[in-house]
């Protein structure tokens, strides 16, 4: 008796649950869909999902448009774990930036960084030095254009629009080279941004860039999707509607990319597997985050 109405208060707590998530995710859309017009930059073309969007999107954020969330609810559809692998990676990166302001790596260029959200590179960094210094480049300009309302006033961190797949002109960017000093060393981030480079642009000559440009002592994290399961393949056909499509690789080519830097423990793994901070991190089936990741440094 005692056991059934157990039973039968956490089956009604279950329905309700179920019931009051409902409501809040529905609100929460009608909520998104009317603070757009606050922040939408002139000339985007919101019709077109873009992986920046989608992914804010799949982490909670509020800054995407109905096409963006379009696209990620036929996604999830397809591939139900795409918004743990979202969070997996970005547990992973604020795990490595920990990692790295402890080894003593104070500068950070982030490459492909998204929409400012749920922790970002230079709210992790100046928790551990408040000296710290961190450059975002995206290619999306919902992405550059929140990074910098956020970062007005900082002088230790600023976003530029940039496409990683021209080293030389991030580079050379005035706010890039004014605020890293690349005679020390800088962690760079590529965090699930390299199977946004196709073969045709040259991943490895990409990084090989930015690791030439960088001192001894110098870090590369990355978190990269590969293959190695039918539905991660899955997302490579949707990701074509996107702005920026995806080239998952196989785990050989993703090591490969860290040529020239030396992998520190523990290697390249499952994103969730990398350095977890405590036995809740690490997820019964790691591999759901379909994303390898690791921290190398240039020797
Ligand atoms: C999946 S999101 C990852 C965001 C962030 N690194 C994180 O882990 O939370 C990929 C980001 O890379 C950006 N991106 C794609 N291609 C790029 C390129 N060629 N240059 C710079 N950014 C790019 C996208 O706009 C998007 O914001």
């Amino acid at each position: 008796m005692h056991l059934s109405c157990r039973h039968g208060a956490i089956f009604l707590f279950r329905v309700l649950y179920r019931r009051i998530s409902a409501v809040v995710v529905s609100l929460l859309g009608r909520w998104r869909g009317g603070m757009e017009s606050d922040w939408v930059p002139d000339g985007l073309d919101i019709d077109r999902p873009s992986v920046a969007r989608v992914y804010d999107y799949l982490l909670g954020g509020s800054h995407n448009f109905a096409a963006d969330r379009e696209w990620a609810r036929r996604a999830i559809e397809a591939i139900p774990d795409l918004p743990v692998q979202a969070a997996a990676n970005r547990a992973f990166m604020h795990r490595a930036v920990r990692f790295l302001v402890g080894a003593g790596v104070t500068q950070f260029l982030d490459l492909g960084s998204g929409i400012p959200t749920l922790g970002n590179v230079h709210e992790i960094a100046y928790a551990v030095d408040p000296q710290a210094r961190v450059v975002y480049v995206d290619i999306d300009d919902v992405a550059v254009l929140q990074s910098r309302h956020l970062l007005a006033g900082d002088p230790n961190a600023t976003a530029v629009r940039g496409d990683m797949r021209r080293p030389e002109e991030i580079l050379a960017n005035p706010e890039v080279a004014g605020l890293l000093d690349l005679s020390r060393p800088v962690a760079v981030l590529a965090i699930a941004v390299l199977h946004a480079i196709s073969d045709a642009d040259d991943p490895a000559g990409i990084v090989a860039a930015f690791r030439d440009a960088v001192t001894p002592g110098s870090y590369l994290a990355m978190a990269h999707g590969v293959n190695t399961r039918a539905e991660f393949v899955d997302s490579v056909d949707m990701s074509k509607g996107t702005s920026t499509p995806i080239t998952l690789r196989s785990p050989d080519e993703v090591r490969r990319l860290f040529d020239g830097f030396d992998l520190v423990d523990p290697g390249l793994v499952w994103a969730p597997l990398w350095r977890p901070e405590s036995t809740h991190e690490v997820p019964d089936r790691p591999e759901q985050s379909a994303n390898l990741a690791g921290v190398g440094r240039k020797p």
